[in-house]
């Protein structure tokens, strides 16, 4: 089975699809069989940075049945170590307003996948369709950029998945999940109270959702005169998300990923010595050991720095 990961934040033009792409190229120079999956409905464009134009199938000829098993839909890079594209798709009505039975029949086609890794973008916004396409994944990525909106962003897209972990972890047809799904809740402590006063034991087993999520965390853009406090982002993180956001890495603000992009190619291929070249492969390395070690041991492993 492949271990699957998923990339997402807040709001769009965080870094995710050129980190993502650049992931996926590194990880398949390294052997590993690669899939990568644009999910970003609307704003799909992980084609480009491989510089494929016009793809011959996208996610919107699986959705419309056009091909029936997503393996027809792929696109492989012979010219980028065999890894495998399923490119996105413009947005339509089809896609956007996904049924249930599409839906379940898009993570199906997921987890068929003959691959060692899935990487999936799930574009911007904090849609159910995107949190749930995040959370999927057995290992979950999230991105930030230094300037408080962008953290601000963050901060609400992870309260948000966290929000919708907690609430799929009750019944559907239990008292607490029939009262939960009446409100609309912006604060996981707003759930955890509610969830409380309705059930004995339900706050327990609220907790107990985020048990093992644990998304990995990429500060982007970094500049000299930008940079996070990341021991006080992850005390907030930890102390009103009840979860820890182990660190993957940080990547600098670096023109060399323009160029790249203007000659549709990874950075890490085009300028393998540049600055941000350089930090997606140390990122690159510790994702090869947390597929291995969860290959192993499906545990999501303790290799990660912490600070
Ligand atoms: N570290 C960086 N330094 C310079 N430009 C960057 C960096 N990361 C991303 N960009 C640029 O920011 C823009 C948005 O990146 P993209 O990967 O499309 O974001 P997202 O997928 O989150 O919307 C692109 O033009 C990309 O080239
Ligand atoms: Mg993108």
């Amino acid at each position: 089975m492949a271990v699957t990961i998923s990339i997402g934040s807040g709001k769009g033009g965080t870094g995710k699809t050129m980190i993502l792409c650049n992931l996926a190229l590194l990880l398949a120079k390294k052997g590993l069989k690669v899939c990568l999956v644009d999910l970003d409905i609307g704003g799909a464009d992980a084609h480009l940075l491989f510089g494929l134009f016009e793809p011959k199938f996208s996610l919107t000829d699986f959705l419309t049945r056009r091909v029936e098993s997503m393996d027809d839909a792929l696109h492989t890079f012979y010219s980028f170590n065999g890894l495998q594209l399923l490119p996105g798709t413009g947005s339509t009505l089809q896609t956007a307003n996904m049924t249930y039975q599409e839906k379940q029949r898009l993570l199906k086609g997921l987890s068929s996948l003959d691959a060692d890794v899935v990487l999936i973008d799930v574009g911007a916004g904090t849609s159910y369709h995107s949190l749930d396409f995040f959370m999927y994944a057995d290992v979950q990525i999230c991105v930030t950029m230094p300037e408080p909106t962008s953290i601000m962003d963050f901060y609400n897209f992870l309260q948000l998945a966290t929000i919708r972990k907690v609430l799929g972890s009750f019944l559907s047809n239990s008292q607490v999940s029939l009262l939960l799904k009446k409100q609309n809740f912006s604060s996981l402590s707003d759930v955890f109270a509610l969830a409380e006063n309705t059930e004995e034991g339900a706050r327990e087993k609220a907790q107990q959702a985020l048990h093992g999520f644990n998304p990995l965390l990429i500060i982007n853009r970094n500049t000299e005169n930008g940079k996070v406090n990341k021991a006080k982002l992850k005390k907030l993180v930890a102390k009103y998300l009840g979860i820890d956001i182990p660190s993957l890495g940080e990547i600098p603000e670096d023109l060399a990923i323009n160029e790249a992009l203007r000659a549709y190619m990874p950075v890490c291929e085009l300028l393998p010595d540049a600055p941000s070249a350089v930090a997606l492969m140390n990122i690159a390395d510790k994702v090869e050991k947390i597929i291995e070690l969860f290959q192993h041991y499906s545990n999501q492993p303790d290799i990660i720095e912490r600070d």
